[in-house]
Formats: C-alpha cells, sequence, structure tokens
C-alpha cells in the first residue's frame, strides 16, 4: 500500500466497514404520478404517502421516471470528467478563494479530517445575494458570480450547467410539492423560500485511493441546506446511516435515478418529523468515481424555524430560529478566515488518546496543519447552537471567563459562567459553605433547571473539574460533553484522595478565599461510576506553560484517567481563558462541533 497523508486518515471508529450491508436499500420511489398529465388522485395520494415515509423512515431516497432527461445529465458527466483529468495547475486556476467562493478545490475537510475528493462548485442564481459578512447586525449584501475554467468550454455553455440547473430546478419544487403535500400542507407552503435561492451544485471527483480502508472521499456529515438531489455515477462509494440501528448502508447505483436526501432545514421546518440523516463517501483502490449534488438552499433572508402549522401545545417548537442567510456567510466565508489557530495542536479527533495499555501511536494523524474552521460546506452539524456552562477553578468566579463570553455569544452560541458558592459576586460568604457539595450547589441548580430534552457543554477550569465531574454523575443526559481546561479531573477509578496527593495546589491563585475542604468530604461527594459519569464524553484541555497545573501532572491525570480526546494548547500559561481567549474559542467550537 502506497503511503497516505496521514491528513486523510480517520479515527478507527469512523473507517469503512469491508463487509457493508447492502440488504435493503433506501426506498425506490416512481414519480411517474407528477409527470403524467392523466395520474389519478389516488396514485398521487399513494407516492405523497411514500414520499412521507422514505423521509420520515430513512431520510434518503431514489426516485425515477423523475422527468429529468438522461442526456442532459451525460452531458455534465462528460463535461465534469474532462476538467477533472486537466492538470492540477490547470484546475487551480479557477480555485476557490475570498472573492470567488465558487470554483475548483481539492482541500475539503469534514469533522477534522480531509476528504479523498476534489470539488468544482457553482450557484445557480446568477448572481446570488448573500450577506457581506457574518456579523448579526450586518445588513450589508454581495453578489456572488460563477467563475468558469477555459477548459473544457463545455463546462460554461448554457447547454451544460445551466440546462442542467434549470432541470434539477424543475424537480425541485416537485419534491418539495410532495414533501409539503406528505405533511399535511399546501403543495406550495415551501415554494416562497426559494426565491432568490442560494441553491449551488457541486461537481465531486473522487479519486482512486490507495487506502480505502483508511480514508474517506467524504467524511460522515448531514446536509446543512433544504435538500440534496445527487446524481452518482455507477461505481458506488455513497452510504447512509439506516436510522433504524445506525448500520452504514450502501446506495447501490441505480442507472439513472436520483438520490435525494433531506436536508437540516427540512429538520427544522417539518419540527423534527423529517431528519436530515448522515451520510459519508468510500473511496475504491481501483476506481475513480463522480457524483454531482444539487444543494436546495433557500434566500438569504429566510428566517429558518419550525413550521407554525406544525407546533402545537403537544408538540412545541424544538428549534430556535436562525437566519439561514448569516449563517451561509460564515460557513462561506470562514473557509478564508485568517486562523489564529496556528498554535493550536489538536493532537487526536475523535477517538481515545491514549488508552492505558496503549501509547500514543506515531501514525497520529497530526490535526495542527488543519484550521478548525476550514470551511466545508457538508459539515453542517454546528448549525444547531450550543449551550456552553463555565466553572471557574477555586478563587475565581464567573468574570475570568469574559473574554471567552464575548467570543462565544458573537458566534451564536448560549453561555452561562455560574459563580460556585461564595466565589465571584456570589453572596455567600465562605464560612457558609463548608462542604464542597455547599460550594458546588450553584452548577448542582443550575443543571437541574435545564429541561429534560436540552443538553449542555459544560466547561471546567483548575478546580472546576470536581463540580463538573460532580454534574457528569448527576445529570449525565443533560451533558453533551464536558471540557477539562486544565482541570481537575477525578474518575471512577482515580479518586480525589490520589489526586490531593499529587502536588495539585488547590489554593494558589488565590481572589476570594476559598475554603479547604477536607478529603473525606471531597471523596464523599465524588463517587463517579462508570454507568453515569462514565457515559459523558470527556475532553482534557492541556496548557503546556502552566506553572500552576504542571503539564506533567496533566499529562498524568489524562493516563490515570483517559478522556476521549485530549488537545494542547501551546503557549498558554494556567489561565489560558485570559492569556489565550481566541485559541480556547476555536477548540471549543471544534469540541461542540464533533460531540454534540
Ligand atoms: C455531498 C454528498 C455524496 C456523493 O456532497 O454532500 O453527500 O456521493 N455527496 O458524492
Ligand atoms: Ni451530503
Amino acid at each position: 500500500m502506497e503511503a497516505v497523508d496521514p491528513d486523510f486518515i480517520q479515527a478507527p471508529e469512523h473507517r469503512p466497514k469491508p463487509d457493508v450491508t447492502e440488504a435493503e436499500g433506501i426506498p425506490l420511489i416512481d414519480l411517474s404520478p407528477v409527470n403524467s398529465p392523466e395520474s389519478d388522485a389516488d396514485a398521487l395520494a399513494r407516492l405523497v404517502a411514500e414520499i412521507g415515509d422514505a423521509c420520515k423512515n430513512w431520510g434518503f431516497f431514489q426516485v425515477i421516471n423523475h422527468g429529468v432527461p438522461s442526456h442532459i445529465r451525460e452531458r455534465i458527466e462528460l463535461a465534469s470528467k474532462e476538467f477533472f483529468a486537466l492538470p492540477k495547475e490547470e484546475k487551480k486556476k479557477v480555485s476557490r478563494n475570498e472573492i470567488n467562493l465558487f470554483g475548483y478545490s481539492d482541500f475539503e475537510i469534514t469533522k477534522s479530517v480531509r476528504d479523498w475528493k476534489e470539488v468544482f462548485d457553482c450557484t445557480i442564481e446568477n448572481p446570488t445575494v448573500i450577506y457581506a459578512s457574518d456579523e448579526p447586525d450586518d445588513e450589508e449584501l454581495k453578489e456572488l458570480t460563477n467563475q468558469w475554467p477555459e477548459y473544457p468550454p463545455e463546462l460554461r455553455q448554457v447547454e451544460v450547467c445551466e440546462v442542467y440547473a434549470a432541470e434539477m430546478q424543475k424537480l425541485t419544487y416537485k419534491l418539495l410539492a410532495l414533501i409539503a403535500s406528505s405533511l399535511g400542507l399546501p403543495k406550495d407552503r415551501l415554494h416562497g423560500f426559494f426565491k432568490n435561492q442560494t441553491s449551488f451544485m457541486r461537481l465531486n471527483y473522487y479519486p482512486a485511493c490507495p487506502a480505502p480502508q483508511l480514508a474517506l472521499g467524504l467524511g460522515r456529515h448531514k446536509d446543512a441546506g433544504a435538500m440534496t438531489i445527487l446524481a452518482q455515477d455507477d461505481v458506488g462509494g455513497l452510504e447512509v446511516k439506516r436510522k433504524s440501528d445506525g448500520e452504514w448502508i450502501f446506495v447501490k447505483p441505480t442507472p439513472d435515478a436520483y438520490i435525494v436526501n433531506v436536508g437540516d432545514l427540512i429538520q427544522v421546518w417539518s419540527n423534527d418529523k423529517y431528519e436530515s440523516v448522515e451520510h459519508r463517501v468510500t473511496v475504491n483502490s481501483q476506481k475513480e468515481r463522480f457524483s454531482i449534488p444539487f444543494f436546495i438552499n433557500p434566500s438569504h433572508s429566510v428566517w429558518v424555524e419550525p413550521l407554525t402549522e406544525l407546533v402545537d401545545e403537544q408538540t412545541p417548537a424544538k428549534y430556535k430560529g436562525y437566519s439561514w442567510g448569516k449563517f451561509y456567510a460564515t460557513r462561506k466565508l470562514s473557509n478564508f478566515k485568517k486562523l489564529t489557530t496556528e498554535n493550536i495542536q489538536v493532537l487526536f479527533n475523535g477517538t481515545v488518546l491514549i488508552e492505558p495499555s496503549r501509547t500514543i501511536p506515531c501514525v497520529l494523524p497530526s490535526r495542527s496543519r488543519i484550521p478548525s474552521f476550514q470551511f466545508c460546506w457538508n459539515d453542517a452539524d454546528a448549525l444547531f447552537y450550543e449551550h456552553f456552562v463555565l466553572i471557574h477553578g477555586s478563587g475565581h468566579g464567573a468574570w475570568c471567563w469574559y473574554k471567552l463570553v464575548a467570543l462565544l455569544r458573537s458566534s451564536g452560541h448560549d453561555v452561562t459562567a455560574l459563580d460556585m458558592a461564595a466565589s465571584g459576586i456570589n453572596l455567600q460568604h465562605v464560612l457558609d459553605v463548608p462542604t464542597i457539595s455547599n460550594y458546588f450547589r450553584p452548577l448542582m441548580d443550575f443543571m437541574g433547571s435545564i429541561p429534560t430534552r436540552e443538553k449542555v457543554i459544560l466547561v471546567a477550569h483548575s478546580s472546576g473539574g470536581l463540580a463538573v465531574s460532580r454534574a457528569m454523575e448527576r445529570f449525565p443526559d443533560k451533558i453533551s460533553v464536558s471540557v477539562f481546561v486544565t482541570a481537575l479531573m477525578p474518575g471512577t477509578s482515580l479518586n480525589i484522595s490520589t489526586l490531593s496527593q499529587e502536588d495539585w495546589s488547590l489554593a494558589t491563585v488565590l481572589v476570594r478565599p476559598v475554603y479547604l475542604y477536607t478529603e473525606e468530604d471531597m471523596s464523599r461527594a465524588l463517587v463517579l461510576s462508570s454507568k453515569k459519569y462514565g457515559s459523558v464524553s470527556r475532553v482534557y484541555i492541556i496548557t503546556d506553560e502552566d506553572k500552576v497545573a504542571r503539564k506533567e501532572l496533566q499529562q498524568w491525570m489524562i493516563r490515570q484517567n483517559p478522556p476521549d480526546e485530549v488537545v494542547e494548547i501551546k503557549g498558554s500559561d494556567h489561565m489560558v481563558m485570559m492569556s489565550r481567549p481566541n485559541e480556547l474559542f476555536d477548540v471549543l467550537l471544534l469540541i461542540a462541533q464533533n460531540y454534540s
């Protein structure tokens, strides 16, 4: 096997399985009833029911007799092959960049791992209007147009991309009508969202890959827009995560069919009736593969929220509203944002870094070169805003997080920075907080008040790790991930008395006095079980120039109680939220994206 750049290597649990299930595939739906004038009402009703079932049970289906003439598809497929066969330098002449957000790229990243693919993007509305910035209150707009390669000349000709796009649009409105009907809505209920749409089309090229068992053509993701219509060739590689059991199911190519999937917007509009489903693309050591997704996106001005007709007292809205245009601008522009992450080394992503019996294998992909914000259209999971809850270390208070609070809020997330008892501006006196349970109380009360279906991300600094560990034991279902920032991290078999014997100085940076809790008290409050505490994902953030909790001490704790992932912030002292707020912010966003 030829060596493959480690940036492409997937964590073991995300690698393709050699024997994918081919058993029962995604539903195959015949669209003739909407394409033939003489079809009766019964046939149409059956079709609507079929579409509804497919959206509900799979989020994916294939359509045949869709009305798109096959020669129109063949023409664009041929032009795509000719384009990708060109030398790299030639293709790079139309690279995507800050000015031209559409064009060629051979650097796509999904969930922090490089995809084994090249793409060419073009937009549908000419020009496409989007927000000029991702700042929430900035209303300035800008216009995007396509850039076309010189070769093959066909690509820019109206008869190829434009004609294909026009056919896709016709199919789009038919599908939107069927989906709306299946939700019990008027068939044109969704149409209005697509006036001045931001839809775009992508030519995908997945070259043959020498290590198809390690890399993916496209990592697992959900599509962020309303719906995607995909043309795949006869090679195959698309896999869909089956909703019933989470198995990856191979989508067997059906000649001349289109694959349709529900995106995040339909999930929100339908208030979870139809969910956007994860999918990915495996690669092949022998054959290259081509596909053409058509991403159907609304206008930048659309405010996305569950449709009022689908919300009532029994089924309240499951999502807060958000601006599609701001989301889109953030995605498109962040691709080219100047990175602040140079000195962050994300050591490993998504899997256990250090198992007790295993040392770090040296083939681990070094993520240092991969910016966390590299734009990936597909990587849509950051769409749903997170709620971060920040827990300070002893002697400090909520105030110490002020820089991070501003950064997280400005990117649209909810943030709660809590004062523990007798800390910050909490009114209790330290002598009224004689047990560590009293000290934790503000966090426990807060966690108790969160609605059952909601999850938060807990972020602990320093001794705040104890409070967070206690919360993981009491409220494991309300936490999507706990982040320990140079924090104490007791575990099921690493109890607090062992930790205290290590020279972790709990009382180093006192701003308000702290009560020094007895070991006995702390051991009682921190009985941690694998069933509860252990069921919550954990990420540890090492601060490498920490004079309070030395790096060796942090590493020792990580070895004793291995988290799911370890990230290191270079050049950071103990108060990383003060000295390296941007880096910490970037890491938190990356974690939110990977664990929520
Ligand atoms: C996509 C996608 C699948 C494929 O580009 O979002 O899921 O088979 N593509 O190329
Ligand atoms: Ni996709």
